[in-house]
């Protein structure tokens, strides 16, 4: 296998007596796109706090970059987007009042910036001054299928839209790995295929991933690794296909088909 983008060694971290991860290890290729799966409080958000510097590990190293890269642990938030990540968040953070275009906009000075609140506070700023951070949201926006929103409020728009832009928000930061955190969630059929599409064509342009998705289908459609993780542990992982007749998998999703 290539050097890995990503590399998680030992991962730990806990809440109390809650292990929410335990020596973890996951690695995602250049251009790869992983999937992340497990029960409800197995750990899976915990992890994409850790890489994205929003919570420190206890334990472990997170390493990102070509040619062995850098350490992440004990960098802020900001500090990873400048070095390549982004995400987006299991509860769907948009600024309600602000337009598709605005909310986009807001995504290109996460790389400078603290965090989503400050990114958005130098919005009038930007208004004046920088068209091209514009125009870069209108083509992003194009990239979602979302053109013919760019001005309405983010909050009037349909549920799975309001995915798409905030996979639009976190791509302006010009990331090469991706965090999703169950974009399928709340998401009906058609929305789930819009979906789907969408990762796909990230992943046909070279962007690697690392998905988070209890929706097998779209798991099985996008995703070339599959890491399960089952209270704070790695429990299996391999081909899709594989991972998901692994007795393993099957028991941590309580004796249903992992599809459940
Ligand atoms: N900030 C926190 N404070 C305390 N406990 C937390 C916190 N975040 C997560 N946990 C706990 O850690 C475990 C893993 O949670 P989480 O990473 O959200 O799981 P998943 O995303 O796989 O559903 C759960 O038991 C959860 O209650
Ligand atoms: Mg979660």
């Amino acid at each position: 296998m290539p050097q890995p983008l990503l590399a998680i060694r030992e991962l730990s971290k806990r809440f109390g007596g809650v292990h929410a991860l335990e020596g973890v290890a996951l690695d995602v290729a250049e251009g790869q796109t992983a999937g992340l799966i497990g029960p409800n409080g197995a750990g899976k958000t915990t992890l994409f706090n850790c890489v994205t510097g929003v919570l420190r590990p206890d334990q472990g190293a997170i390493r990102f970059g070509r040619e062995g890269g850098e350490e992440l642990v004990g960098l802020a938030p900001h500090q990873v987007a400048q070095r390549g990540i982004a995400r987006t968040f299991q509860n769907i953070r948009l600024f309600a009042g602000m337009t598709a275009l605005e909310n986009v906009v807001v995504g290109t000075y996460l790389r400078t910036h603290a965090g989503l609140l400050s990114a958005a506070l130098r919005l009038p700023e930007a208004r004046r001054e920088e068209t091209w951070a514009r125009e870069r949201a209108m083509g992003l926006l194009a990239r979602v299928g979302l053109a013919d929103c760019a001005g309405q409020p983010a909050s009037t728009l349909p549920f799975g839209w309001q995915r798409r832009l905030e996979i639009a928000r976190a791509l302006a930061s010009d990331p090469s790995l991706l965090l999703l955190d169950e974009p399928a969630a709340g998401l009906n059929a058609t929305e789930k295929q819009e979906l789907l599409l969408l990762l796909r064509q990230l992943k046909t342009q070279g962007l690697a991933m690392l998905l988070i998705e209890h929706d097998m289908q779209v798991v099985m459609g996008v995703c070339q690794r599959v890491v399960v993780l089952d209270y704070g542990r790695v429990i299996a992982q391999g081909a899709p296909g594989e991972v998901q007749r692994d007795p393993r998998v099957i028991e941590a999703y309580l004796g249903a088909p992992a599809a459940a």
